[in-house]
């Protein structure tokens, strides 16, 4: 049997998983993206973080939440004591930008949702933290309301996972980062 193309991602180090996802043409955003976005941070960092895909600032950068959006969640990381690459992995679902930061389409998430999960297989995190309703569709391929899934822990292949929401929505609605600093809290004490 010839190993398929997740099968094949199942079985890579970090650094192949990288040049894979460098040179990645398995879903058409290659043609408009500047460059893939990987992820940043520790490989053995004990929290992971999960968002949707790269806006313009993160596809220029090839950094994960630099924009606005990244502002915030670096402000709630520090509220809890965190910083970026210490001991802390940003990701996406998509290491690539979709067009217009329009939403991830069913087969661009399903191209790249391999990658994701051979990252969360290497790092072993102590928690997951989803930001926002496609890093949930994606881990736990649950289609609940994100306000139905917050607030209590979840497991993605035996690691505590917890569902906060994206710091894009809490820009517009800032009134609920209080919730999202209680899942944040939440996180830590779920810690396996
Ligand atoms: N929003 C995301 O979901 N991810 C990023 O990297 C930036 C903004």
């Amino acid at each position: 049997d010839t190993p398929n193309r997740a099968e094949l991602i199942a079985r890579m180090d970090w650094a192949t998983l990288e040049a894979t996802v460098a040179q990645c043409v398995a879903c058409p955003l290659w043609e408009t993206r500047t460059q893939t976005v990987f992820g940043v941070g520790d490989r053995q960092a004990a929290w992971m973080f999960v968002g949707e895909a790269p806006g313009a600032e993160e596809d220029k950068r090839g950094e994960p939440f630099v924009g606005r959006a990244g502002k915030l969640l670096d402000a709630m990381l520090a509220a809890m004591g965190l910083h970026r690459g210490e001991n802390v992995f940003i990701s996406n679902v998509l290491k690539s930008r979709p067009p217009n930061n329009r939403d991830p389409l069913g087969p661009e998430v399903q191209q790249c949702e391999p990658y994701l999960k051979r990252q969360i297989a290497l790092i072993q995190p102590k928690v997951i933290v989803a930001l926002g309703r496609f890093a949930v569709q994606s881990l736990l391929h649950a289609h609940t309301p994100l306000s139905e899934l917050r607030g209590r822990p979840h497991a993605y292949e035996g690691i505590p996972l917890i569902v906060t929401y994206h710091p894009a929505y809490l820009l517009r609605s800032p009134l609920e980062k209080r919730k999202t600093l209680e899942d944040l809290r939440l996180a830590q004490r779920v810690m396996a």
